[in-house]
């Protein structure tokens, strides 16, 4: 079925497990998303700069199982799955992917820096696991690549969000597993780095065609910064219900600047003070 108009392109700021039940049957074409790791994480790495904010349902994970059933329940037939995990909860997030799913890889994005962790007791972390499955059969795009991704992080200074995902490996694993104008779903978003990478101008190649996206996010503050570092500009067609309200009045006199800014300097995106 077609989703909604009002839907496609559009960061909405709402709790995606009421918002998805809205979604009518097959209507995307990808999930492509990051959801919170059910380990309360919070970065150690910044210093000169206050953390990043924890983010919601990051302590649980009760919502896997009713959330992986409507992601198979919105995703078309014969179409692609992309969630990233971490080790620790891998298990979780394979039994209930497999479920529903055939899984086809464990993908890994090697990064180019490390994270902090226990500086002393453990390796250093460098790198993230994606779980790629599918809902039916199909066949990748392009020529045959390694599951091993290596992507550059986004430089710390340019970090809005503890976990944020560079848009160039979104972008890729997007153009292995879609048509240009399909429809790209992340009902975990963030600061809406997927709905970046669905825009070709955002990207360095003029030739890359854009896909569609749908974006839910919860927390405003998230979709704020999503919004002022690159989406922004296209505001009209950007929703973010009655969220400023709910911010405490410096932040949002704060935000609000932010956006003049940005949209003085085309050259602003994701690197935002
Ligand atoms: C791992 S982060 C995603 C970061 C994103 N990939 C980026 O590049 O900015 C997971 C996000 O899910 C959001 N989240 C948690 N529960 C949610 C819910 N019920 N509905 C929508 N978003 C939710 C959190 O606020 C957090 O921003």
């Amino acid at each position: 079925m077609d989703i909604p108009d009002h839907y496609v392109n559009r960061f909405h700021c709402c709790d995606c497990f009421e918002e998805l039940r809205k979604l009518p049957d097959e209507c995307v074409d990808l999930v492509l998303t990051d959801p919170p790791y059910g380990i309360d994480y919070q970065s150690n790495r910044r210093v000169a700069r206050p953390k990043l904010p924890k983010f919601e349902n990051d302590g649980r994970l009760d919502w896997l199982a009713e959330w992986v059933d409507q992601m198979y329940r919105v995703l078309k037939p014969d179409r692609h799955f992309y969630c990233f995990t971490r080790f620790d909860t891998y298990p979780e997030f394979y039994r209930e992917i497999s479920r529903r799913f055939q899984i086809k890889n464990c993908l890994i994005w090697r990064k180019n820096n490390h994270g902090s962790g226990d500086l002393n007791g453990a390796y250093a972390p460098q790198y993230e696991m994606i779980v790629f499955a599918v809902k039916g059969k199909r066949a990748l795009n392009g020529t045959r690549e390694s599951d091993v991704l290596p992507c550059d992080n986004v430089p710390s200074a340019q970090r809005r969000h503890a976990t944020q995902k560079p848009k160039e490996l979104l972008r890729q694993l997007i153009e292995k597993s879609t048509e240009p104008d399909e429809i790209v779903l992340d009902p975990f978003a963030g600061t809406g780095s997927t709905g970046l990478a669905c825009m070709h101008k955002e990207l360095p190649h003029s030739d890359r065609q854009e896909r569609r996206y749908v974006l839910f996010e919860i927390n405003p503050e998230f979709v704020e910064h999503g919004r002022v570092g690159g989406l922004g500009r296209q505001e009209a067609l950007i929703e973010i219900p009655k969220c400023e309200r709910k911010l405490p009045p410096k932040q949002r006199t704060a935000l609000r600047t932010n956006r003049v800014r940005a949209r003085k300097d085309e050259t602003l995106p994701l690197a935002f003070s």
